[in-house]
Order: C-alpha cells, then structure tokens, then sequence
C-alpha cells in the first residue's frame, strides 16, 4: 500500500480526513484491510458496516480505531446510513464458503446479490466517487491450464461463485443505469491471520495442531493460488486509487500448489506426521484450478510481496500463536456445521 501512495495518479484519496466506508470488515480479508488503511492512513475516517454473522467477529478489529455500524448491506435504510457521507466505499460483505452454499445457498443470494445491488444504489445516492466491489476469481469457473483474463466469459460452476458472479452483474448494472464510478477485484484464494477456521488452510493447520485428521477432499490434487491477505488489501487499495471505474482486475500471485501439497506443508512446519492426512469424499462440482492473468493490476504498480512457502509459514505460525482467538471459534454453531459437512466424511472409508 505505501508504494501505491506515492502515486501522483491517485484517485482523490489524498484528501485528508475523507470517510471510507468498508463493508464486512469484521470479516477476514476486510478487517486485514482496515487494519492496513488506519497504518497507511491515519487521517482518514474509517467506517465498517458489518451484520456479524456467523463469520464476522468484531475481536478482528480490537484496538483499531473505526466507527462500527452492525447492520445489513441488503437492508436500504442500513445501507443508506452507512454510505452517508463517505466518499469511497470497498464492499466485502459477503457470505464467502463454497462448502456452505452447497448446504443451503439462500443467505448468498440474498448479501451477495441483492445486497451488493443495495449498498451500490445507496452509494449512487449519497455521490460515492469510487466503489471497489470485491469479487473472486471462482466466477470464471475452473481454468483447466488456461489463465484467464478479464475478457473472458463467466462460468460459476457452485452456488457461491453463481452469486458473486450476479454481485459483478449488478455492478456493472448500477455503473451504467445511475453512473456509479465502480471497479470489481477478482481475487484468488487468500491466506493469513484472522481467516474463519471453515476454510482449508486454518481448518488443517488447527486439525494438525489438535493432532485429528486432516480432511483433504478427493485426491488432494485441485490447484489453488494462495495469496496473502496483506497482497490482497494492497491489490484493492491499488484499484480504489487508480483502478478505472467500470473496469475488472484481476488478483493473482502465482503460488498455485495443488491441496496435498499445502496438506503436507502444514505437516511439515508443526512437525507432525502426514498420516494425520484423511482423504474424503470430494466437493461437488469441485473446481479443478483457477490461474489468472493479472498484467491488468501489475500495469497500475502492484505486485505481490509473498511466495508460496512465506504465505503459508507465516500463516500457519500465526495459528499456533493464536488460538486464543480461534479457539471459541471452533465450538458452537461450527461443531454443528463440522459434524454436517465431516462427520460421514471422515467415518467412510478413502474415496
Ligand atoms: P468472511 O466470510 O471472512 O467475512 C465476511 C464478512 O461479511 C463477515 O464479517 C460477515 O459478518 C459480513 N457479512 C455477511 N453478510 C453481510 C450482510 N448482509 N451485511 C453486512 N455484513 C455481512 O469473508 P472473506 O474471506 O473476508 O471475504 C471477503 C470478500 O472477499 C467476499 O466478498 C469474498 O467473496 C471475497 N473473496 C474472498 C477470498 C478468500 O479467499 N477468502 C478470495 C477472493 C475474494
Ligand atoms: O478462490 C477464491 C475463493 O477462495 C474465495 O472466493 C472464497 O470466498 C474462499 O472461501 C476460497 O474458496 P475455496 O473453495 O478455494 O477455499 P477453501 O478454503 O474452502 O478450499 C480450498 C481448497 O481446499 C479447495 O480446493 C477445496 C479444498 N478443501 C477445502 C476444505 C474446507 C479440502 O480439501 N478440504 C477441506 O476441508
């Protein structure tokens, strides 16, 4: 974020004392990003918009300085209380877990369709001058080898990414129909501190330091490029200050390892064995990879800072030393939804 502001191009975020609003900060990559903007700008005004749902804990954000609204980007008068005043606006709320949204994808329709489309038409009315829709690169669909660009097609192939692929339709809706100056970001798998313990690389790194198996769908051999959450907030703020509105960016690192081998790598760096690795029955309608082109991004300045083995180290060392924090999440409503979606997983033999 420090090279970006350097910039004499940017996008009026040099005035002092502006209000951004983020939305879904109590989340995972949204808490990492407030956290970055208060470090590399202090004189600006933070606002978080966040419903806490299962998946937003506002332990993310202690200590940091924000005003904290809890309420729905798909409730307008929420939405509108929220945008008021604020001259940029970075939306991540979400509802974020593939596995979840092949349970029950209702709650993704309804954040991260018609929310998106709520809180960008309440930005349209309050004058927002930059909205960055946050987006994944899980709506092109599984690349097979191919590295996809921003010119190709969509082709969401789970419930979740269908909805984040309407999330985008309804931006560049509103951009065109009411002129909201708004850039999407479609990112790829992200790692680091704070992530729910739902998503692969907490859930084994915890399995692993509780000694219980590690449940690697299918093979283990589907590719993901795991980018570290500081590289993601760095991508975004790169898009809010110079990104072109009604443009899409890709955000991509280059660190595609297929699942047994992360599987192995966490192993490796607690020291314990690898027969604590279960395969299980796979996703369905498991993506195979996604490899994306992001010389979009790099042509604004940004380029990512971690490689494959400093993302998942630091990564799974900041799990070890943190389960003060991940600890009460594991309890409660997640064991539910562990049983529901491992308990017949882990007790039926290897697919
Ligand atoms: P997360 O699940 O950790 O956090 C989502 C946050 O949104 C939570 O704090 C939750 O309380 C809040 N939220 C959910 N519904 C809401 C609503 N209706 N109104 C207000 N707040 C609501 O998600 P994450 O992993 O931090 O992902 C953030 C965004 O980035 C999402 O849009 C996701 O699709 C996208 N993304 C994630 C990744 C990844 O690997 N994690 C990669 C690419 C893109
Ligand atoms: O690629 C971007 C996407 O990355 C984001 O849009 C999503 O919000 C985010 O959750 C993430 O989706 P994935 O499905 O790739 O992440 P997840 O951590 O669930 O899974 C990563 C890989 O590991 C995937 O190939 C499935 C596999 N996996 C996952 C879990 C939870 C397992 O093998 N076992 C598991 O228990």
């Amino acid at each position: 974020m420090t090279d970006t502001a350097q910039s004499a191009e940017r996008h009026r975020t040099d005035e002092p004392g502006l209000t951004i609003l983020v939305t879904g900060a109590a989340g995972f990559i949204g808490s990492n990003f407030v956290r970055a903007v208060r470090r590399d700008r202090p004189e600006w005004q933070v606002r978080v918009l966040d419903c806490l749902t299962y998946a937003g804990d506002r332990r993310r954000l202690a200590g940091v300085d924000v005003d904290f609204i809890e309420g729905d980007i798909a409730d307008p008068e929420a939405a509108r209380g929220a945008v008021d005043g604020a001259s940029l606006v970075v939306n991540f709320a979400a509802e974020s877990h593939v596995d979840r949204s092949l349970l029950d994808a209702s709650d993704f329709m309804r954040t991260n369709v018609a929310g998106a489309y709520t809180i960008m038409r309440a930005a349209v009315d309050a004058g927002v001058e930059k909205f960055v829709q946050v987006s994944t690169d899980e709506v092109y669909g599984e690349s097979r080898g191919r590295a996809f660009t921003e010119r190709d097609l969509l082709n969401p192939r789970s419930p979740y990414s269908a909805s984040k692929a309407g999330g985008e339709m309804q931006a560049f809706a509103v951009g065109v129909s009411f002129g909201l100056p708004v850039c999407v970001t479609r990112g790829v798998n992200t790692v680091g501190p704070w992530q729910h313990p739902e998503k692969a690389v907490p859930l084994f790194t915890i399995n692993a330091l509780r000694d219980r198996p590690l449940p690697v769908y299918g093979r283990g051999e589907q590719r993901r490029d795991r980018l570290h959450v500081q590289d993601h907030c760095s991508a975004i703020f790169t898009v809010l200050e110079r990104g072109q509105p009604g443009e899409v960016y890709n955000i991509s690192a280059g660190n595609n390892r297929d699942n047994l081998t992360v599987a192995r790598a966490i192993c490796a760096r607690l020291g314990k064995p690898e027969s604590l690795i279960q395969f299980v029955q796979d996703r369905p309608g498991h993506d195979w990879d996604y490899i994306l082109d992001s010389t979009r991004l790099r042509e604004l300045g940004w380029a990512p800072r971690y490689d494959f083995q400093t993302t998942l180290d630091s990564t799974v060392d900041w799990y070890a030393a943190n389960e003060g924090w991940w600890g009460p999440l594991v309890e409660g409503e997640f064991r539910e939804y562990y049983a529901t979606q491992y308990g017949d997983r882990l007790r039926k033999s290897p697919p």
